[in-house]
């Protein structure tokens, strides 16, 4: 399928998808989330894709939020609507995926930019990147996400402060806060994206997917995560992977897993 907001590049194992508007600062209108859609589900169910980076076009911005165009006029079924598909089309998909997705934030990440930012499972920053929910500058709150999962990885204070004032944090910030897990030069952006998502795809991908879905129920509605983390642990037993991890530990070789 072709898509006309975003690119897909495929580099080995690594697939890209790069918001592709960037006249607009990559802001999120509709279509370009419909196809992030369909482009996300593609690749989690594509053997050939181990992992995901998704960045922004340009040295701009990563993504300057919702596309505030399209907000004019709407209601409050349709913002309830926004707000629900982008959640479960989108923003739920990259954090329930099964494949590692890192976001390469390479400038501004503002409302459901950052929103998206935090969806995946990984950050990495560029040092110009600034960050932000500015959504009350609007008259409106963060619809993607972004009230839980900025409180999950800053804490309750630090995420009201920034929702509240709306102020945008530095990317040296971010990285105090726990926002993000690294900082670079833009240089080395996409080059420390994938020299990390490299390393997590040596690694056993079954186990790696129920690593996401362990850590994930940490924070979902009515599951216990520790029961989770048992239940997960327990079907790793079930792979060949494990089998080969065991072996090649005792034999003193590397692994080769294969995601069975
Ligand atoms: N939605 C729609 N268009 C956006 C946008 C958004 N979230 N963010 C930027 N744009 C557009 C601008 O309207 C402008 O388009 P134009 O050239 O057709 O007028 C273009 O992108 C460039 O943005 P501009 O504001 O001129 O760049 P800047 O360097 O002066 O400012 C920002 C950069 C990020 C500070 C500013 O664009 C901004 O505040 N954007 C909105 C951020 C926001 O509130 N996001 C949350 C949305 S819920």
């Amino acid at each position: 399928m072709s898509f006309q907001n975003i690119l897909i590049q495929d580099k080995d194992r690594i697939q890209y998808i790069i918001i592709n508007r960037e006249s607009k600062l990559n802001a999120l209108n509709q279509a370009t989330l419909a196809e992030l859609h369909t482009a996300l589900t593609q690749a989690f169910s594509n053997n050939n894709v181990g992992g995901i980076i998704i960045t922004g076009a340009g040295t701009k911005a990563f993504v300057a939020g919702a596309d505030i165009s399209e907000f004019a006029g709407k209601d409050v079924d349709s913002g309830r609507r926004i707000a629900y598909d982008g959640q479960s089309n989108v923003f739920d998909v990259i954090a329930g995926g099964n494949k590692p997705v890192i976001a390469a934030v390479n400038g501004f990440a503002l409302g459901g930019g950052l929103e998206l930012a935090m969806a995946c499972h990984i950050r990495i920053a560029s040092d110009n990147a600034k960050m932000g929910l500015p959504e009350v500058t609007l008259g409106l709150i963060p619809g993607y996400g972004g009230t839980q999962r900025l409180t999950q990885l800053v804490g309750r204070g630090k995420a009201l402060e920034m929702i509240m004032t709306a102020d945008m944090v530095t990317a040296a910030d971010a990285l105090a806060l726990g926002l993000v897990n690294h900082v670079v030069t833009q240089d080395e952006l996409l080059p420390k994206a994938e020299e990390l998502l490299n390393k997590i795809l040596t690694r056993a991908p079954l186990a790696i997917a129920a690593a996401i879905r362990a850590v994930n129920d940490a924070h979902a509605d009515g599951a216990n995560g520790f029961d989770t983390e048992i239940e997960e642990f327990a079907r790793c037993f079930g792979t060949k992977d494990f089998k080969e991890g065991v072996s090649a530990f005792l034999e003193k070789r590397k692994p080769e897993f294969k995601g069975k």
